[in-house]
């Protein structure tokens, strides 16, 4: 088991990342007080992995919550039929809330306990890699509005994050593989080598290999970590965490969030802001050639829908919560594996690196 450390002064709490440790309390119960604790899942997760949990907690005051799946659920109306089940449950200041989940119950609960009481803590059981690699750790919490997602939310640290890699065996292929996406990520920003690992691992990859999973699980949260410590509030290095995520959120927008999950659409956006990155001289030819090639061999999607218009996506782009008013924000590459916040590309420069990624 790895033990990463998130350090934000009085905020700070480790994230364990192992095999079996949803089953093998002894690593973090004594992490958690003798308080009573409220699981928040949903009825994808319950059936996998509520019952090893709840057997971890044997003896304890355990209420449960469980929703139904899907991204939609992440509304103002669970929001407030959480905070009315807390409410008949008696739960008070000293409670701890518990989010076994994806990245949906994860939000989910960690906005919940961040209002509820005017704060309370939480931990997180990420199930999903996207969770383990990025929702879970740094404290971004969220629920959807009609008028967008993540509209409406708070920076409220967990106490604790317990990512159990043999949760990912029972993920569909396709969310496993947009995990990947964002693993990658971290590579292509800061971290050279473990494009290289990537590059070198792709059957075990594919095999969902565990001792290979906790490598990976654990360098991404260490980047992580380190960013959020750096930047808690996206300030600044924070923002380059979003890399290939204004072309992705574009393209998950004018698909509806129906066609591309959030990775996939990150995996193109990477590619069109590598192809920017060289056009600009950012950074050297070649950069989104070998990142495309690799996302290829990871099944990810790498090019631009044809049925997108590059005017509709550059409109898009433009709205991205990231964007400082006024100007429009990318983060570019200036080599694979540094990233750089850069507000000088042009919108004829974005129109060539859409159309080099179609
Ligand atoms: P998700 O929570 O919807 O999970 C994806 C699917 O996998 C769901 O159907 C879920 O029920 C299922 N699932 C979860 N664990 C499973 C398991 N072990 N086995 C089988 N199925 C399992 O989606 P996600 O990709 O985990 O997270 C996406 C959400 O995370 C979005 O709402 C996004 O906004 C948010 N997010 C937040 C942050 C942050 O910093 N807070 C960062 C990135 C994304
Ligand atoms: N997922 C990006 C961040 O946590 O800042």
């Amino acid at each position: 088991m790895n033990r990463i450390e998130i350090a934000l002064g009085q905020r700070s709490y480790p994230v364990l990342v192992g095999a079996s440790l949803l089953d093998q309390a002894q690593h973090w119960l004594p992490l958690i007080p003798p308080v009573p604790l409220v699981i928040f899942t949903n009825e994808r997760v319950a059936p996998l992995y509520l019952e090893t949990l709840r057997g971890a907690l044997t003896g304890r005051e355990v209420h449960t919550f469980i929703l139904p799946d899907g991204e939609a659920e992440k509304s103002f109306a669970n929001y407030q039929g959480a905070l009315e089940f807390l409410a008949q449950k008696g739960i008070r200041r000293d409670a701890c809330l518990l989010a076994l989940g994806g990245g949906v119950i994860g939000d989910l609960c960690g906005f919940v306990a961040a209002s509820w009481m005017r704060g309370i803590r939480f931990v997180q059981f990420p199930t999903t890699l996207l969770a383990q690699v990025d929702a879970s750790v740094g404290g971004k919490t969220a629920i959807n509005l009609p008028a967008g997602k993540n509209l409406v939310g708070a920076f409220h640290q967990p106490s604790l994050v317990v990512a159990d890699v043999d949760t990912l065996k029972t993920l569909d292929e396709r969310e496993y593989r947009a995990g990947l996406a964002e693993v990658l990520k971290y590579g292509a920003i800061r971290d050279p080598e473990l494009i290289e690992l990537m590059e070198q691992q792709v059957t075990a990859l594919h095999q969902r290999d565990a001792a290979l999973l906790i490598d990976l699980v654990s360098r991404s949260v260490e980047h992580k970590a380190s960013v959020v410590a750096e930047d808690e509030r996206e300030a600044g290095v924070r923002a380059t965490l979003n890399f290939g995520h204004s072309f992705g959120h574009a393209i998950e927008a004018l698909t509806d969030y129906t066609r591309f999950l959030h990775g996939e659409a990150v995996a193109i956006g990477m590619v069109a802001a590598s192809h920017l990155s060289e056009q600009r001289g950012l950074c050297a030819a070649g950069a989104a050639g070998r990142l495309s090639q690799l996302l290829q061999q990871l099944n990810l999607p790498v090019t631009m829908p044809a049925d997108l218009d590059t005017d509709d996506l550059l409109e898009c782009m433009g709205l991205d919560k990231k964007n400082m008013t006024g100007t429009r924000r990318l983060i570019l590459l200036e080599a694979l594996g540094r990233a750089c916040i850069d507000s000088d590309s042009r919108d004829e420069q974005i129109r060539q690196a859409i159309d080099e990624t179609r």
